[in-house]
């Protein structure tokens, strides 16, 4: 049984899971189990089921193309853009603009995003409406969700025609009807990509070109990760093995699943995982109708330390924590200070970077002596196809976990049924 993969974007350990010590075991019937979850998440893939799996292929370039152009287009006349969107159509492009756009507010190009509906957001769009030439950027697959709408509606006065793009669905709903009536810019999200599975698509990419980010980059990452688990065998295949090792902690009572990394850039990427991981998989069985589904959450190393560890090490026998850590050549050193320490001197020639990996190693070192399960991803560089390599390996694995969970990870029918019972009362007469 393999463990470990070292996968050139990044490499991932899930010996941690396995140990003897940790008290999984396979079961009897996991070759047949993993060879039925990769089949028929084949068979979805080659039916149009899963359009995230295909988007990185070449037949999908052009669109890429275009929304990389219009972006360029769009940044020579305009300072910045205000984003609105929510769930899939916010949290991917938001977890990636925090790694590979930190401080976009010194940027030349500046980006705002508006992904819950209340005062202060709008109130902060407005003032940067008044103070530099935006563009609104309003996204929503279904082109109906209450809340996006919402703040477009407020902010569309402030806005010409020609300083709006929509990216929704292609052919229906209310963003898709207004752009062709009012003549806004307007990308599709591909009808067969979800939206927590969408960061990919213009969702993402639009507003990452926008600030100068090179998308295409993410695109070349997602596609080698798609040859790699293409070409993997089966019972080698890290992401079902990956969704595999989770899905039977679970199983066994351990359902609160931790991705923590150790980079405060990284923390929405893990809120992003969350998302992926409760809104696909957190479902009724298809088969039985039994709730399943695991609790992922997140954490930011090392700062969580301090405050979720004593739980994680000496609590429940609940959880499985992983860790996810990138190097960071620029980071700098601690330093000598301003005054005399020599006690802690050891400190001084440490890079930031190395402080937090090493803690992320002495965390991990310290719940293993308290037989808490743990798993490793290391990223040795926060480039844009590391990153696009990442996500599609998490996107990819999910969709394999709803194999395993035997349910469908592709809807989110509690999500829909809020929407509605929202819009009802949003429309009866008070
Ligand atoms: O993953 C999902 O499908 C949801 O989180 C949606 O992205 C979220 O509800 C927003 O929907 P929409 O993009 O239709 O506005």
């Amino acid at each position: 049984m393999k463990t470990q993969w070292n996968l050139q974007p990044f490499s991932l350990e899930l010996g941690h899971l396995w140990d003897i010590r940790s008290g999984i075991r396979v079961e009897q019937d996991y070759q047949t189990k993993l060879a039925q979850a990769w089949d028929q998440f084949l068979h979805k893939s080659k039916t149009n089921q899963i359009g995230f799996f295909d988007w990185p292929l070449p037949e999908h370039s052009d669109q890429v193309e275009e929304l990389k152009e219009l972006a360029q287009k769009l940044r020579k006349g305009f300072q910045g853009a205000i984003c609105m969107g929510i769930g899939g159509s916010y949290l991917g492009p938001m977890a990636l603009q925090e790694i590979l756009n930190p401080l976009p507010l010194e940027q030349d190009f500046q980006v705002q995003w508006i992904s819950n509906a209340d005062s202060a957001p709008i109130a902060r769009a407005k003032k940067n409406i008044q103070s530099k030439k935006c563009l609104a950027v309003v996204i929503s697959k279904s082109g109906g969700t209450t809340e996006t709408l919402a703040a477009w509606f407020h902010l569309s006065p402030h806005f010409s025609k020609d300083s709006v793009v929509v990216i929704t669905d292609p052919n229906h709903g209310e963003l898709r009807r207004l752009s062709q009536r009012e003549g806004w810019y307007a990308l599709p999200v591909p009808p067969t990509v979800g939206g927590r599975f969408s960061v990919l698509t213009a969702v993402g990419l639009f507003p990452l070109a926008l600030q100068g980010i090179a998308v295409s980059e993410l695109i070349e990452g997602a596609k080698h990760m798609r040859d790699v688990l293409m070409g993997s065998p089966t019972l080698e295949n890290p992401a079902l093995w990956y969704a595999y090792s989770k899905f039977l902690w679970d199983k066994q009572g351990n359902s609160i699943q931790y991705l923590m990394p150790y980079d405060t850039r990284m923390k929405l990427l893990s809120d992003w995982y969350v998302q992926l991981w409760a809104e696909s998989l957190g479902k009724k069985e298809l088969d039985s109708g039994n709730s399943v589904g695991p609790n992922p959450v997140s954490a930011l190393g090392t700062s969580d330390q301090h405050s979720l560890l004593q739980l994680f090490k000496e609590g429940p026998r609940k959880r499985i924590i992983g860790f996810l850590t990138a190097e960071d050549p620029e980071s700098p050193q601690v330093g000598t200070p301003a005054f005399s320490s020599p006690d802690f001197e050891y400190l001084t020639h440490r890079t930031f970077s190395e402080l937090n990996l090493l803690a992320s190693q002495a965390t991990e070192e310290s719940l293993h002596l308290g037989e808490v399960p743990t798993y490793r991803f290391s990223l040795p560089r926060l480039s844009p196809f590391n990153l696009g390599a990442f996500i599609f390996f998490q996107e990819t694995a999910c969709a394999l976990a709803g194999e395993l969970y035997k349910v469908n990870a592709f809807d989110q029918p509690g999500v829909e049924e809020t929407k509605k019972i929202l819009k009802s009362k949003l429309t009866a007469k008070p």
